[in-house]
């Protein structure tokens, strides 16, 4: 285990909103008196009724219900945006950097309160009001945000779709939530290349019923020619002539829905997290501020994509409800040149920089050179997010990125939390490489075996939390019976992450990585059982299981074995078929790294494909497989491992 333990420097304590006396006053304050504590930090944004009651949840067993300030009523845009006109029109809401180092945009508070009124206006014409689900599918340009903001304004439900997801998983999110209309663009725009976002919006519609979608907002990114149904679809800029800069708030309950976000499971179609108003608010905006130290003045950025809940928390929702000034960055790190994170750092003089450890490693391998010859003298505070980053790469990132001045903020947390549950905090917690430390305000993590007994002191098992936080999801959409399942039924009475931890013996945690079916590449999850059924409706595969295994630079790679039917052969090209059927059916980001053509795979005798053999197999570590005798055809793993696909 890395023991290295990184100080607090004085310069991060003298600066800091929350030192070390003060996390563990307040900590334990929130642990003793949730009721109270959230009561006074849910006054951290506008109600337009305050709230009495404060926290009403239960865990179950049994019936599980989450609620929090649920007779007060606020709006989210109106915190994001109007309630900061006064004070800060002028300012910088949103810093757009382009795709191209020669595009970048400037968005005062002001201007972004006319361009969301516009969006608000345009979906509002057409029918949008409070409860309707709106799916958005665009790239890193400001109309994502817009959007958003557009439907928190009048009370509608956004559903924001990862722009790399091909037609059918855009097609099944849009279904899944029954929307009318879907907000999207041309073309996007990454890395010099195109991303036929309308054409897919096209084809995923034309997979649904007829009835299905009435409108569709075609956002002109890089004025490449699209189709345009000439009743269904409009250009938004068209659209947007038509209307006033000027557009009301909607008021909502709290517990309004804000937002679903489709995120994968273990078993199943991914399904629609569910996100309401107030508490989700009081969570992004109060983790957002403490976590990373945000000053007013500070110019924040997270790397992540809209398309993702960090994009949603921590790129909008959180910095702009404490009016800070958020970047938006359209690209991806190495175009037009490796150095280009660094690059935009310089240019903007962004002070706090939130990214994932794939970056972090994928730039490693180009050495130092790249990013000391850019200045990063603006940086304080690094975070990362998304999964384990190990500590070769927590080193780099503290000693070349942050030249040893600023801290590293590793952050643990999930779609379904909402916000940041475990932290350092930059002017209180000394860091450790590898470790995302303690829990923040108001989370009670605990250790529990396989029987749900809880485990004290220094130990490891599977990660819960023991009761609820403001920022939690309240449900699945249409499916209350599978919130309950998925998340409370494991260990009946806490919430189960899915994660699998240590805790050392200064009470720091150290997540694992899943332990449950669902893998984490280059930090997006993916369920293995999605891969799975998208192989096996290819006609020359009759059956696939799908694991991880370490990868250097995504973290996990996908590993597929795949049986084909009879008279079937393996082959060169039909693998590479094979990878290619799965990027189109789901999207890139669900490519097989590797594919072994198995004859057969390891069973028990009733017939349940035994994947801790396959996993091992996978991880290369087949000499540990462990008790192989329930196996119906133990000969099956000897042929597993002669023909294993990651040889060392
Ligand atoms: O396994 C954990 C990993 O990412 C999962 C959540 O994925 P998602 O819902 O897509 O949200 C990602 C961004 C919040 C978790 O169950 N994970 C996330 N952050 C960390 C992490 N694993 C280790 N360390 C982290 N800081």
């Amino acid at each position: 285990m890395n023991q290295r333990v990184v100080d607090v420097s004085q310069d991060a304590r003298a600066r800091a909103h929350i030192d070390e006396a003060k996390y563990q006053a307040w900590y334990e304050a929130s642990i003793r008196d949730p009721e109270a504590f959230w009561r006074e930090h849910g006054k951290r944004i506008d109600w337009f009724t305050p709230y009495a009651k404060v926290k009403e949840t239960t865990f179950g067993p049994g019936d599980v219900s989450i609620k929090w300030f649920s007779d007060g009523v606020t709006n989210a845009a109106h915190n994001c945006i109007d309630r900061h006109l006064a004070a800060r029109g002028n300012q910088v809401a949103i810093i757009w950097e382009g795709d191209d180092p020669s595009e970048s945009r400037h968005i005062t508070y002001r201007e972004l309160h006319a361009e969301v009124c516009r969006m608000a206006n345009v979906l509002r014409n057409r029918g949008v009001s409070k409860g309707d689900r709106v799916t958005i599918y665009l790239p890193m340009i400001p109309e994502a945000a817009f959007a958003m903001l557009a439907c928190a304004r009048l009370g509608a439900i956004h559903s924001v779709v990862f722009g790399g997801f091909s037609p059918d998983s855009l097609a099944g999110r849009i279904q899944g939530c029954d929307s009318k209309l879907v907000i999207t663009a041309d073309e996007g725009l990454r890395g010099g290349r195109k991303v036929p976002l309308k054409a897919n919006v096209d084809a995923a519609i034309q997979r649904l019923p007829a009835d299905s979608v009435d409108h569709v907002i075609v956002v002109r990114r890089t004025g490449g020619a699209v189709e345009m149904d000439p009743v269904r679809d409009v250009y938004y800029d068209a659209a947007a002539a038509q209307v006033t800069d000027e557009c009301p708030v909607t008021h909502v309950e709290a517990e309004h829905p804000l937002f679903l976000l489709y995120t994968s499971g273990s078993t199943g179609q991914p399904k629609g997290v569910v996100h309401t108003t107030g508490g989700y608010l009081v969570y992004a905006s109060m983790t957002h501020q403490y976590v990373f130290d945000y000053h007013e003045g500070d110019i924040y950025w997270c790397t992540a994509d809209v398309g993702w809940v960090t994009g949603h928390s921590y790129i909008l929702y959180g910095p702009l409800a404490n009016g800070a000034t958020t970047l938006m960055f359209e690209g991806i790190p190495t175009y037009p040149s490796i150095s280009r994170f660094w690059e935009v750092v310089d240019k903007h003089k962004v002070n706090i920089f939130y990214t994932a450890p794939t970056a972090i490693r994928s730039l490693m391998g180009a050495g130092e050179e790249p990013v000391k010859k850019t200045s990063r003298k603006s940086l304080r505070v690094l975070g990362s997010v998304g999964e384990p980053i190990n500590p070769e790469a927590w080193e780099w990132y503290y000693r070349v990125v942050g030249d040893q001045r600023c801290p590293i903020v590793d952050t643990w947390w999930q779609t379904e939390t909402g916000g940041i549950l475990i932290t350092p905090l930059p002017g209180a917690t000394p860091l450790k490489p590898g470790s995302a430390t303690r829990p923040f305000f108001g989370v009670k993590p605990v250790v529990v075996d396989s029987d749900n007994k809880v485990l004290d002191g220094a130990c490891e098992g599977n990660l819960c939390i023991d009761d609820s936080w403001p920022g939690q999801m309240r449900t699945v959409w249409g499916d209350h019976e599978r919130f309950v399942q998925t998340y409370f039924s494991t260990f009946p009475g806490r919430y189960f992450s899915g994660d699998g931890c240590r805790r050392d013996a200064d009470g720091y945690y150290w997540i694992t990585g899943r332990v449950d079916d669902v893998i984490n590449v280059s930090g997006h999850r993916m369920g293995t059982a999605e891969v799975e059924s998208s192989l096996v409706a290819h006609p020359k595969v009759s059956e696939a299981a799908v694991v991880g295994y370490p990868h250097d630079i995504k973290g996990q790679g996908i590993y597929a074995y795949v049986t084909l039917m009879q008279g079937e052969e393996p082959s060169d090209a039909l693998r590479k078929e094979l990878v290619a059927w799965v990027r189109k059916d789901i999207g890139p980001i669900a490519s097989p790294d590797l594919i072994q053509f198995a004859p057969g795979l390891p069973k028990t005798r009733s017939g349940k494909i035994m994947r801790r053999i396959l996993r091992k197999i996978a991880e290369d570590e087949f000499s540990s497989l462990g008790d192989t005798s329930t196996l119906a055809e133990p000969a099956v793993v000897d042929d597993l491992i002669e023909n294993r696909q990651n040889r060392t």
